[in-house]
This record gives C-alpha cells, structure tokens and sequence, in this order.
C-alpha cells in the first residue's frame, strides 16, 4: 500500500480520487482550503489524514513534504472555474502556478523520494484557435489567467521530467460532470448549475446563443483514467488528454437533461462570457493508445447523476 498527497482533495474531482484510494486500502493525505470542497465529500477511513490548509502556504507544504515522504502527489488544487479566474487573476495565479511551482521546486532540492506526480491540466490551454478536435499536439492559446496558469505548470511539470528526471505526467481534462459538483457558485461547472436550477424551480442563465460545443466527460471515467495513468512507465514525461471525444452543444445538452427529468429548464439568456471557448471537444487518440477510455456516454451519464442528485 501506499501514501498519496491530493491537493484539493475535498473538491469534486479531488475527492472522488480520495475516496476510490481509500477503497483500495491506501493511505491519503488531503490538504484542501475548503474554497470549494466540503469535507463531507470524503469517505471516513482510518487512513485518510484531512489537513484544512491553503497550499499557497509554502512553509507548511513543504513541511508535510518533509514528514510525510508521499509516494505519489496529485496536484488537483485550483481556483477552477475560467470566470473565476477573469474575476480573481492574483489568486488563481498564486494557488495554480505558484503553490504547484513551490511543491515541484522543493522536492527537486531536496530530492525527496517521489513515484510520481500527477497535475490536472485543462482543455482551456487549447483556446480558441480553429481546429478541433483537439490533440495533444495542438497548437495552444491560453486566453485567460486560468488556461495560462494551467499551461505554465504543465510546461513545468513536464520540463521537471526532462530535466531532473522527477517521474511526473500531466492531464488536460475537458469537461467533467458527475456527483458532488458543487453547484453553490455562479463559477460551478454549468451542469451542476442546470441540474440545481430545475431542482430548485430557478432559472438558468445561460451565456451566449447555447451552441457552444463540450466535451462532457463522467468524473469516475476521469478518475479511473488519472489511477492508471500513475502507474503507467509510458506515460511519464506526458501530456494526455482525457475527453470522451464526443461533442455537444448546451442547448443539446439541455434537451437531454429535459428528457430525463420531465421538466423544462427556464432560461435567461445573457451576452457570451468573456474568456468562454466556442468549440471545445478533444482527440482522445493518445489516451486511448495507452490502453484507456472515457466510456460513459453523455445520456447514461447525466442518467445517473440525476439519479444520484
Ligand atoms: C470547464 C471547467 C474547467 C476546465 C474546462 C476544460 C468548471 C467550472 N470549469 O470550463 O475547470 O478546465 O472546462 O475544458 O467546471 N455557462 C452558462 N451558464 C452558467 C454557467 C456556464 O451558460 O451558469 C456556459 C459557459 O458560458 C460555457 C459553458 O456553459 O460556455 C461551460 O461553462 P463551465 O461549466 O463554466 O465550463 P468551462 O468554462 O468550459
């Protein structure tokens, strides 16, 4: 068995890593700041170790660096949302790049025995230059502080590979939905927004003419994808998408939420975000190649978050 350190690991995604380790038997240490995550969202287990802390607090990283020698590390931590980040650059650019910055550096100086290192990039890097779907072999535009903070520690995540040798790999992940999206803020991932807007009789504010085009991809698909990833020697020194590699609009995806609840969704329609993607969908050839898929399609998936919600 062995020790995991997951940043952001009470968030959605961060969590559902969390609680399929600690059904393995693992051993997980949590340093989440509660931004978004809820505690809630972990599993009680023996061997989860939950430390409410900012990891822009370089000291005490560094410290539980020290004590804790991790044999795996997930950066997952993030201001997550692109809005949030046109709304607040200073802190995205302390909690995505430089807290990520500071882990790397400190286990490279002090040489701190690693069997990898996982960081969760975005789609968003990909921008909106023509061409979809998009490989990882894309030309990038990251046009907002997010996607640049994203690409920046992606570069450095891989360049630390290269150079120093330390076992990492990089994920860009498209669209994730699935149980314990936090729905409460207006930067939540929009089908947790849509989901809590007709359980709640709200309506929904939708950005733009709706034809904006996802990829919308079921979080345990991520999280089986991201485990075994880690343990793969092919992957090292990788970037990897992870998407279905199917595409949908909102206003498709709206109709299909319909169908499945039996109720209409009530819309205000507002001017395009600033800093929103047109069409963001991604070529999963390479995840695929390792072995790996993203399988649960969009109507079976948003079936079951339904259910679960
Ligand atoms: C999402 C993720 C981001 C990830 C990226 C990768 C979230 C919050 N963001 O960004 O972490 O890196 O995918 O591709 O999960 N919309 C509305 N009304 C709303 C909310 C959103 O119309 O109330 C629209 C947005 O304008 C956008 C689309 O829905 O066109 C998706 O928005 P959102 O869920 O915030 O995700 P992305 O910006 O694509």
């Amino acid at each position: 068995m062995a020790k995991y350190l997951i940043t952001g690991g009470a968030g959605f995604i961060g969590s559902t890593i969390a609680n399929t380790l600690l059904a393995q038997g693992q051993t997980v240490v949590v340093v989440d700041d509660l931004s978004m995550g809820q505690v809630q969202n972990l599993n009680q287990s023996d061997q989860l170790h939950f430390l409410k802390h900012s990891i822009t607090d370089h000291d005490f990283i560094n410290d539980l660096l020290d004590q804790e020698k991790f044999d795996y590390i997930l950066l997952v931590g993030a201001v997550a949302s692109v809005a949030d980040s046109i709304a607040e650059p200073g802190r995205t650019h302390a909690v995505n790049a430089e807290a990520n910055f500071n882990i790397l550096e400190h286990l490279r100086k002090e040489k701190l025995p690693l069997k990898n290192l996982l960081f969760i990039s975005s789609a968003a890097v990909y921008g909106n230059l023509a061409g979809v779907p998009k490989n990882e072999l894309s030309p990038v535009e990251p046009a907002t502080q997010y996607a640049v903070d994203k690409y920046s520690t992606e570069r450095n995540v891989i360049n630390y590979h290269n150079l120093y040798g330390m076992p990492t790999v990089a994920v860009r992940l498209f669209n994730i939905y699935g149980p314990k999206q936090n729905p409460k803020s207006p930067y939540s991932g929009v089908l947790s927004i849509i989901t809590d807007c007709l359980m709640n009789d709200k309506s929904f504010k939708q950005f733009g003419d709706g034809e904006q085009v996802r990829d919308f991809t079921y979080v345990t698909d991520v999280v089986n994808c991201i485990l075994a990833l880690l343990e793969d020697s092919r992957a090292l020194g990788e970037v990897v998408n992870i998407g279905t590699g199917q595409k949908a609009t909102l206003n498709e995806v709206i109709t299909i939420i319909e169908d499945i609840t039996g109720h209409k969704l009530k819309k205000d329609v507002l001017p395009e975000r600033k800093g929103d993607i047109k069409y963001s969908y991604g070529d999963p050839s390479k995840l695929n190649d390792l072995g790996l898929v993203a399988k649960v399609d969009l109507k079976t998936g948003l079936r079951k978050y339904w259910e679960y919600l």
